[in-house]
């Protein structure tokens, strides 16, 4: 039978002091609901309901595309309890169960939605499961009141809202965590009878526990050993908070993989990162998005990589690249920028102060020192000097410059694209060239011409150029 969930997420979050929906917030690189929905997917929920409300429903349409599932909007919102009405009243009648879910709780992992879902038994009368925990006093959290010892009865009475509780109930610090597994026939059931005789007048979800214990079904409570699992996000605050507990999870992971991360106070990464075996993170060193780092490599410090896929056995240092493909024994940095699509081959060399953009630098290329190397096709071996400049921009257009296989740019050179520079050819230092350049021909000058040798005469260009 399948498994549905209905997440809320129609509350305005008000506690943020945000024109961005709460749930939208990001951390470690996701937005808030992301984690619910990826934990509810991973739990094997085939169907998904987001309840939304007007102001922010066309905001979360993409991302609850990203998991096929579906928004519902409430208007207005006049509590849990009637926005999961609002949800049902949207969905056609199921016979299996139903998880329900705040959008506001990133760090809630698939464990804990497949243990309340394992806990639903309709046909010996447990029609809810739901998440408790302890956790410490005083906090806003509903309290869940277990049946008074000698009544015979086990499992959750009734949750009282904090708001709601007399002094006793609030010593009690067994919390709802505000997640739910429900048989949805029972569900629906008592959904329509809550009221809002309450603190708040709001329709409150946590009163079906009472209505269904009344009609003699059983509700169970699964608890879990770590309360911050199940935090909900409030405010900014909270919201660096989870970050840092998710963000030292998810160091834990790869560490316990086979990852160095020399101080997982200052790596920060985000899910679904590939890292290799006997990688070494130093601090401050940030991997985002669709990242790989290959077996070996050495990243950081102060380095940033954000959707690229970084080789084995590599060393990047105190640079940024982005959106970029880096092959295997490849230097980077220190203060190097790799942008734009750029594709590095194996045992390339980019050191201080070189940016890259949309360029293919084929293998053992080199260019040390100071350069901006944008919209070019790099030869093998071929060796850029420092300060050498790819004037690929005219003012309107974008062009190429290729560079040939085992080429020498001295130092100071601006090519002026589209130019191609042929196999084994040279630049003089500070030549300016504005012509292609025929495989092993000798260019200087500004502009650069072709350098013919007087009779007699050896030419002897200005070449400055650094092997490093
Ligand atoms: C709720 C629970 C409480 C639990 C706590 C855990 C109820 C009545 N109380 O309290 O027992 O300990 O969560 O964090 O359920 N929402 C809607 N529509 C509404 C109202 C709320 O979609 O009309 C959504 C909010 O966006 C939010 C979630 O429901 O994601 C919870 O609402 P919130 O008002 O934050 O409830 P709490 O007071 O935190
Ligand atoms: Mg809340």
């Amino acid at each position: 039978m399948s498994t549905r969930a209905i997440v809320l997420a129609a509350g305005m979050g008000t506690r943020m002091k945000s024109k961005l929906p709460k749930v939208l917030h990001l951390l470690c690189g996701r937005p808030m609901l992301w984690y619910t929905l990826r934990a509810l997917r991973d739990a094997g929920v085939d169907e998904i309901a987001i309840v939304t409300n007007p102001q922010v429903d066309t905001e979360i349409a993409p991302l609850a595309r990203e998991f096929s599932a579906r928004t519902v909007v409430q208007e207005p919102q006049r509590g849990t309890g009637h926005a999961v009405q609002i949800a049902l009243a949207a969905l056609t009648p199921g016979a299996g169960t139903i998880v329900i879910a705040y959008g506001d709780m990133p760090l809630v992992t698939p464990a804990i939605f497949e243990n309340v879902l394992a806990d639903v038994d309709a046909d010996a009368g447990t029609v809810l499961a739901l998440v408790t925990a302890r956790m410490p006093l005083p906090s806003s959290f509903g309290r869940i009141v277990r049946p008074s010892p000698g009544s015979g009865r086990s499992g959750v009475e009734k949750i009282v809202e904090a708001r709601d509780c007399t002094p006793d109930e609030l010593a009690i610090d067994e919390m709802n965590a505000g997640i739910y597994a429900f048989h949805e026939p029972n569900l629906r059931a008592v959904i329509d009878k809550l009221s809002d005789n309450n603190a708040q007048r709001e329709l409150y979800l946590t009163d079906t526990v009472a209505l269904l214990i009344e009609a003699g079904r059983r509700v169970v409570p699964v608890v879990v050993d770590d309360y911050r699992a199940v935090l909900g996000v409030n405010d900014r605050v909270e919201l660096a908070n989870a970050r840092a507990v998710l963000n030292r999870t998810l160091c834990e992971t790869h560490m316990r993989a086979g990852v160095t991360i020399v101080d997982p106070a200052t790596t920060y990464l985000e899910p679904d990162l590939v890292i290799g075996q006997d990688v070494t993170l130093h601090p401050n060193t940030m991997l985002c998005g669709d990242t790989s780092v290959g077996a070996g490599s050495e990243i950081g410090p102060n380095t940033r990589i954000h959707g690229s896929a970084v080789g084995a056995n590599c060393a990047i240092r105190e640079s940024v690249v982005v959106n970029s493909q880096i092959g295997d024994h490849v230097g980077v940095g220190p203060f190097a920028h790799i942008r734009g699509g750029s594709i590095v081959e194996d045992h390339v060399h980019i050191g201080n102060f070189v940016e890259l953009k949309k360029t293919l630098m084929h293998a053992d290329a080199k260019a040390g020192h100071l350069a901006y190397l944008g919209d070019g096709i790099i030869g093998e071996r071929a060796n850029i000097g420092a300060g050498t400049i790819f004037c690929n921009y005219d003012g309107k257009n974008k062009h190429t410059t290729t560079i040939g296989a085992g080429a020498f740019i001295g130092s100071n050179s601006s090519l002026v694209a589209p130019i191609t520079i042929g196999e084994g050819a040279l630049t003089g230092a500070g030549a300016v060239v504005i012509r292609d350049v025929a495989p092993g021909e000798r260019v200087v000058g500004n502009p650069g011409r072709a350098l013919r040798a007087r009779a007699g005469a050896e030419p002897r260009p200005q070449l400055v150029a650094d092997p490093d």
